[in-house]
């Protein structure tokens, strides 16, 4: 039986939730769930806006057929080749022998690439710019490398302002029966989700982002239709200015993240009494041990944080095993216009200030903060004026911030 829901009158949501997935791409839990979403406008021609990930097969199938009415499939866009939103494209090849598989040259090689060099498909090549007429409907095409594979284009809809955006303004969560972002309190329940599917999944290619945005920007969107998650049709200037805000990697809060890693609760325990006198001073402040939370909510809060405190012990002469991961995941996404400052452990030989200093500290426009605190096995009662100086420096570039904003 179908699932689908009318985005307006001709053209219809055909994809579908997926609750059953553990880890998105092998790595990002995704405890929500998350949506696979296609379109299908039915035009003087139909045409459908890719295809879905082959955990939803079959109610896609079924939404394809019911929402065709028995016409046929003219066209199939492909904006993005990843198997979540390209794995039924076989199946779509299949049932619809006829179709005419629009796509960008990089796009052709990667269908091959992933359903074999002998697959019979009819294909229209695309490139910037270029238009679709449908009928009623006039489509153009813009290219977005990067956001999130090379091959990513995104489909404007001229006639009814609609952007086919693919990866971008997507968030992990189903949808739960809602398609539109003004159906749920976006804001409030699903925007730490699409920060954590942004920084983790696009976070690296904020210039490439930026780049999709100015070009955005030059057409007049009434509607955003992404690969997953919430269609836009209300406030979406302010679900764009949020991309904006990630993509620059402009802080959003004010405040200290502290992350820590801590073998017997020594480091901890320093992380927590800076936290203390953070708060003390009237600083935001939010905590996290490495062993415990995901390194995609921790990766997620970097980009949001304006002030990054990384604790840990020294472990095999290094960074202890966590810590190291995220301190290189955040490398790996590009973080940047960040204040960091470290604090280490080490019973006989603590090395880790300087080593996680070797990672964060070569990142763009990272400013590392002088005062950092050495702890040997555990806090000395004599410590805490260096906990109190590093809560002093951290607390002194967050206000020194926030004047700059409220006077820009
Ligand atoms: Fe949702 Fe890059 O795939």
């Amino acid at each position: 039986m179908y699932c689908t829901r009318n985005v307006t009158n001709d053209l219809i949501w055909v994809g579908g939730d997926d609750r059953r997935l553990a880890m998105f791409e092998g790595v990002y839990s995704v405890p929500d769930g998350v949506s696979y979403n296609s379109y299908l406008l039915s035009d003087e021609k139909t045409v459908l806006f890719d295809t879905v990930d082959k955990a939803v097969d079959a109610v896609f199938f079924e939404n394809v057929t019911h929402a065709l009415d028995g016409r046929k499939l003219d066209y199939l866009v492909v904006h993005h080749m990843e198997p979540d939103h390209s794995a039924t494209l076989g199946g779509i090849l299949l049932r619809y022998p006829d179709v005419t598989v629009v796509c960008n040259k990089k796009t052709e090689g990667m269908i091959y690439q992933f359903f074999g060099a002998d697959l019979q498909m009819k294909v229209q090549i695309v490139k910037e710019g270029d238009v679709l007429e449908t009928g009623a409907h006039k489509l153009t095409f813009l290219m977005a490398p990067m956001v999130h594979w090379p091959e990513v284009m995104v489909t404007y809809d001229v006639t009814d302002g609609i952007l086919f955006s693919a990866d971008a303004f997507g968030t992990f969560g189903a949808l739960n029966g809602a398609l539109f972002a003004d159906e749920v309190d976006f804001f409030a329940d699903y925007l730490k989700e699409s920060r954590r599917y942004y920084t983790n999944i696009v976070g690296k290619y904020g210039a490439q982002v930026q780049a999709l945005l100015k070009k955005a920007a030059a057409v007049e969107i009434r509607m955003i239709c992404p690969l997953h998650g919430f269609v836009w049709r209300r406030d979406i200037g302010d679900y764009v200015a949020k991309y904006q805000q990630w993509s620059r990697y402009e802080p959003e809060v004010d405040g200290v993240m502290i992350a820590y890693a801590s073998v017997y609760g020594n480091t901890e325990n320093a992380a927590n009494i800076l936290a203390c006198r953070l708060r003390d001073r009237g600083i935001r402040t939010t905590v996290f041990d490495v062993s415990v939370t995901a390194s995609s909510e921790i990766v997620a809060a970097a980009f949001a944080y304006s002030h990054l405190v990384f604790a840990s012990t020294t472990y095999n002469a290094g960074i202890f095993i966590t810590m190291d991961e995220l301190l290189r995941d955040l490398a790996s996404h590009n973080l940047q216009n960040r204040t960091v400052a470290f604090i280490e452990n080490g019973s006989w030989a603590a090395t880790s200030a300087k080593q996680m200093r070797e990672i964060i500290g070569g990142l763009k426009n990272i400013n590392v903060l002088e005062e950092s605190v050495s702890l040997k096995s555990a806090l000395r009662t004599d410590q805490g004026e260096e906990i109190d100086r590093l809560a002093d420096a951290l607390a002194g570039s967050v206000q020194t911030r926030r004047r700059m904003e409220s006077t820009n």
